[in-house]
C-alpha cells in the first residue's frame, strides 16, 4: 500500500490559508488590498474584539456582478492577471487569487456585493463550503464579513494575542493604507466606537503631508522635509531629529504597503552616516516605478518586494542622504544634545552624588568648561571649542599604575598615560594601550549607577503645571493605553482626553519634557510593550537612566584631572558592562601588544 496520499481540497486550501492568514490584521490587509483594487473612495472598517470574533469592511468600489462573487471564493480565481507577461507587470495589489478562498476556508464569510443597486447578491461560505446565495439590495460595492476567524483551526486560534493588541495591528494596517491612499477616505470602527477617521486628502504627493497630519497631528506632519524632486521615482517625507520618536517608518512601492528590509536598512545607514545617531526619525518613502521594474512576487504576504535594476536603491540611498541633509540643517543637533545651560535638577544630584562628581561634570556648558572646578594641571582657557578638535596639550604625566579590578577579569592594573585632545583617555594596560573614550565611558557608568537607584526607589515626581500634550496615532494610542497602569507606577500621569489627545502631567524628576514625550512615543511605537508592570518599569528606567546618563556625562573635549580620569576607570571597570555605552557604541578600542609588535615589524 502506498504511504503518500494526496491531501483532500480542503486541507489543501487551509495549508496554503495559512500562509496569507496569520491573524486578523492580514485578513483586513487583504480585504482592504481588494477594495482599492476596485477603485473604492470610502472604505468603512467595522471590528469586534480586535477582530477575533468579527470583521467587516465595506467599500463603493467597483461590486461584482452573481458569478464573480461566486468565482472569487475559488483558488486561483483573479480578475487582475490572465497570462505570466501580466505577472510580470503587476499594477494591482493583488494578482494571487488566493486572498478570499484562504480566509474562506478559516472563518465564517458572508460577502454582499452590487455592480449597481438593482443587482445585488448575497453569497455566504463557511470554512470553505457555500452555504447560501441570494439576491440582496445594497448600493454599488462590496461589504465583506469574516467571523469567527480561525473557528475550525484550533492551533492558529491560540496563537493569537489579546484583542488590544489584534486590533492595534488592523489599525496599523489601515493606518499605513491610508497614507499610501490620501484620497480615499478610511474610518474604522471598534465596537461601534470610531478609532480612526481619515477624510479624503487630495490625490497624490500633495495631500500626502495632510494624510500624515489627520493620522499623526500637525507636529509632526508640519515639520516634515521633502525626499527627492516633485514627480520623481523616489518621494515622500522625512522627520527632522525632534521626530524621532516611537516607530513611524513607512515604505510604499508603488503604493503597496511594504516592510522591505532592503529600504529600510538602507534608511538606517543613511541615518547612521549623515547624522551619526541611533535616533531615527519619521519617514514616509513612496517609490513608484513602472510595474515591470519590481517583482511584487518574492514574500508570501507581499511584505517585501525586489526591485529588478539594483541600481535603483543607489538612487533611494541618494535622496534620502540628501533629505537627511537638509532635515537636519534645520535642527540644533540630532539625536543626543551636546549642550545643556540649565542646571542639574534636584533629583538627578541626588542620584548622582557618589563617586564622581556627576553634577559638575555633566552639567558644565562648554564655554565654562576652562573655568570648571577640576583643579587640574592640564586646564587651560579656551581649550574647548565646539564643533573643532581641541588644541592639542603635552603634560608628561609621572603617576603609579591603579589597581582596575574589574567585575568580568579579576583584578588588573593599569596606567593612566594621559588625555589625549579632552576627549580619550589612553590607558597602558596589561593586553596593550586602551583608547578610552571619556563621554562613553562616564555615560556607561552613569547609566548603571542611576538604573541600580531608580530601580531601587520609587522615583521622585515632579507634576507640570502645564501638561504637555502628545500627538500619536489611533494606534500608537491603544499600545499606550496598555501601558498606561506600569507608566502610573513609574512616575507618568498620562490620559487620553476627547480628541484623542494624550495630556502628559506628571513625570519623572530629573526628566526634561522632551525626553518624557520622546519616551512616551518610543513606549508607543516599538515592539511590543510589556504589559507586565514589573517588565515595562524596567525598561523605562533603562530608557530613563540612559538618556540622563547621556545628559549628564562629561563631554568631549574636556579637560579631566588626573584623579578623576582614574576614579572614572576604576568604575568603569567594575561595571557589569564595561565595554558598551547604553546606546551600543564602543567605550574603549584596545591596540593590544601583539598587534603593536606586529605594526612595528618586531614579529
Ligand atoms: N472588494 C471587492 N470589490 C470588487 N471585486 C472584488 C473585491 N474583492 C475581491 N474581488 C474580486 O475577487 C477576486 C478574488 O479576490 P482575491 O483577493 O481572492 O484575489 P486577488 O485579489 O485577485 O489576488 P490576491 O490573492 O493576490 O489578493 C479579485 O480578483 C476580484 O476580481
Ligand atoms: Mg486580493
Amino acid at each position: 500500500v502506498p504511504t503518500i496520499q494526496i491531501l483532500s481540497d480542503r486541507l489543501a486550501s487551509q495549508i496554503a490559508a495559512g500562509e496569507v492568514v496569520e491573524r486578523p490584521a492580514s485578513v483586513v490587509k487583504e480585504l482592504l488590498e481588494n477594495s482599492l483594487d476596485a477603485g473604492a473612495g470610502e472604505i468603512e472598517l467595522d471590528l469586534e474584539a480586535g477582530g477575533r470574533r468579527r470583521i467587516r469592511l465595506a467599500d463603493d468600489g467597483s461590486g461584482m456582478e452573481r458569478a464573480d462573487a461566486l468565482l472569487a471564493f475559488d483558488r486561483h480565481a483573479t480578475s487582475k492577471i490572465r497570462t505570466f507577461e501580466d505577472l510580470e507587470q503587476v499594477s494591482t495589489l493583488g494578482f494571487r487569487g488566493e486572498a478570499l478562498a484562504s480566509i474562506a476556508s478559516v472563518a465564517r464569510v458572508e460577502l454582499s456585493t452590487a455592480i449597481s443597486p438593482e443587482d445585488g447578491w448575497r453569497v455566504r461560505i463557511e470554512g470553505g463550503r457555500v452555504l447560501s446565495v441570494e439576491p440582496a439590495a445594497r448600493p454599488r460595492g462590496t461589504a465583506v464579513e469574516v467571523a469567527s476567524l480561525f473557528f475550525n483551526v484550533p492551533a492558529r486560534r491560540k496563537f493569537l494575542k489579546t484583542p488590544e493588541t489584534e486590533l492595534r495591528r488592523c489599525l496599523e494596517i489601515v493606518q499605513g493604507y491610508g497614507l499610501s491612499r490620501p484620497e480615499v477616505r478610511f474610518l474604522a470602527r471598534h465596537e461601534g466606537r470610531a478609532l480612526l477617521d481619515l477624510p479624503g486628502a487630495p490625490p497624490g504627493e500633495s495631500g500626502r503631508r495632510d494624510r500624515i497630519r489627520q493620522v499623526f497631528g500637525a507636529s509632526l506632519a508640519d515639520e516634515l522635509v521633502a525626499i527627492g524632486p516633485a514627480g520623481g521615482q523616489v518621494g515622500g517625507l522625512v522627520g527632522k531629529a525632534s521626530s524621532a520618536k516611537g516607530r513611524r517608518q513607512f515604505v510604499f512601492v508603488n503604493r503597496r504597503l511594504v516592510r522591505d528590509r532592503a529600504v529600510l536598512a538602507l534608511f538606517y545607514r543613511s541615518v547612521r552616516e549623515e547624522w551619526r545617531s541611533e535616533d531615527f526619525p519619521a519617514l514616509f518613502l513612496y517609490l513608484e516605478l513602472p510595474p515591470e521594474d519590481v517583482d511584487v512576487n518574492v514574500h508570501p504576504q507581499k511584505a517585501e518586494v525586489r526591485f529588478r535594476n539594483p541600481r535603483f536603491l543607489v538612487s533611494v540611498d541618494e535622496a534620502l542622504r540628501q533629505a537627511l541633509g537638509k532635515a537636519r540643517g534645520f535642527a540644533a543637533a540630532p539625536g543626543r544634545a551636546i549642550v545643556e545651560a540649565s542646571a542639574p535638577s534636584a533629583a538627578w544630584e541626588g542620584l548622582g552624588g557618589r563617586g564622581l562628581d556627576a553634577s559638575g561634570a555633566g552639567w558644565i556648558s562648554e564655554a565654562e568648561a576652562g573655568a570648571a572646578a577640576w583643579g587640574s594641571a592640564w586646564e587651560r582657557p579656551g581649550v574647548s571649542s565646539p564643533g573643532k578638535l581641541a588644541e592639542t596639550i603635552y603634560s608628561p604625566l609621572d603617576r603609579r599604575p591603579v589597581p582596575l579590578s574589574g567585575r568580568s577579569g579579576g583584578a588588573r592594573t593599569a596606567r593612566l598615560l594621559g588625555q589625549y585632545k579632552g576627549t580619550l583617555l589612553l590607558v597602558e594596560s596589561q593586553e596593550g594601550l586602551m583608547l578610552v573614550d571619556q563621554h562613553v565611558a562616564h555615560e556607561r557608568v552613569l547609566y548603571e549607577r542611576l538604573r541600580r537607584d531608580l530601580l531601587g526607589a520609587k522615583p521622585e515626581v515632579q507634576n507640570l503645571l502645564q501638561p504637555i500634550w502628545i500627538e500619536a496615532s489611533p494606534a500608537e494610542r491603544l499600545r499606550l493605553a496598555a501601558a498606561i497602569d506600569a507608566l502610573d507606577s513609574i512616575g507618568f500621569d498620562l490620559r487620553e482626553h476627547s480628541g484623542g489627545r494624550l495630556a502628559l502631567s506628571a513625570l519623572p524628576a530629573g526628566m526634561t519634557g522632551e525626553e518624557a514625550e520622546r519616551l512616551v512615543l518610543a513606549l508607543a511605537g516599538g515592539g511590543e510593550v510589556p504589559v507586565e508592570a514589573p517588565a515595562l518599569r524596567a525598561r523605562v528606567i533603562e530608557n530613563l537612566a540612559a538618556s540622563l546618563a547621556c545628559r549628564a556625562a562629561v563631554k568631549m573635549h574636556h579637560p579631566l584631572a588626573p584623579e578623576k580620569a582614574e576614579a572614572l576607570l576604576t568604575e568603569l571597570f567594575e561595571a557589569e558592562q564595561p565595554f558598551a555605552c547604553p546606546h551600543g557604541r564602543p567605550v574603549a578600542l584596545l591596540l593590544d601588544d601583539r598587534d603593536l609588535e606586529t605594526r612595528f615589524g618586531r614579529r
